[in-house]
């Protein structure tokens, strides 16, 4: 039962693994965020423009969109780091003295997900049919803030035991992948 748990979480890991194309997105993302700064400081011209951009339901692609993406992918992928650690502490491979600080990382990249989901904003690797259907993604999200938060409560006491029963319920991760996330390109 632990292994099928723990199976769960490394695969996880794997799957994210083969991102190299993200390096480069991730770099072209910080050369614009100097021009965010550029159109942030012209906002009292440019305001009207920047909000029709910012609510058009598919907007082009546009610093700011760009910037929200590289953040919520940022914030996904300290959650594969942290769930990797908590699978290693599970295993008995790193020292359970982690497990406060790590369960307490992944309930904040939980929350950080829900909130920066609120923001519609289309493109990276999130399917159409989060957009399609936000209201339900939401809810998911919703339900991975809220069982991460109990799983950090166990995890803040040192309860091992707590964790592992957990755990699966917490780490929603492969079934919210598999429908609202597109595969990686192949690199
Ligand atoms: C409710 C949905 C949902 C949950 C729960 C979720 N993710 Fe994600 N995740 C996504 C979506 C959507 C993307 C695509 C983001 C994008 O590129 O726009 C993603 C992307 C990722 C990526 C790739 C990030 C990158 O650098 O491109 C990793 C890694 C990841 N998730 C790990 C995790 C882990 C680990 C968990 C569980 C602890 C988790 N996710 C939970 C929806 C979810």
């Amino acid at each position: 039962m632990l292994s099928n748990r723990l199976a769960n979480v490394d695969k996880q890991g794997q799957e994210c693994d083969t991102m190299s194309h993200k390096k480069e997105e991730a770099s072209s993302a910080m050369l614009r965020i100097p021009f965010l700064v550029l159109l942030l400081a012209g906002a009292s011209l440019t305001g009207a423009i920047l909000t029709a951009r910012a609510s058009a339901a598919d907007a082009p692609p546009s610093p700011m969109a760009d910037a929200i993406i590289f953040e919520r992918q940022e914030i996904m992928g300290q959650l594969r780091r942290d769930s990797d650690v908590l699978g290693d502490i599970l295993a008995g491979v790193q020292p359970a003295e982690r497990l406060p600080a790590v369960t307490a990382a992944i309930a904040q990249g939980a929350r950080d997900s829900l909130d920066i989901y609120r923001q519609r904003i289309p493109g990276g690797r999130t399917r159409s049919e989060a957009w399609a259907e936000h209201e339900k993604f939401m809810g998911q999200m919703e339900a991975f803030a809220r069982n991460t938060e109990l799983m950090a409560k166990a995890g803040s006491k040192g309860d091992l035991a707590g964790v592992t029963a957990l755990v699966v319920e917490a780490l929603p991760c492969k079934q919210c992948h598999d429908r609202y996330r597109l595969p990686a390109k192949p690199s």
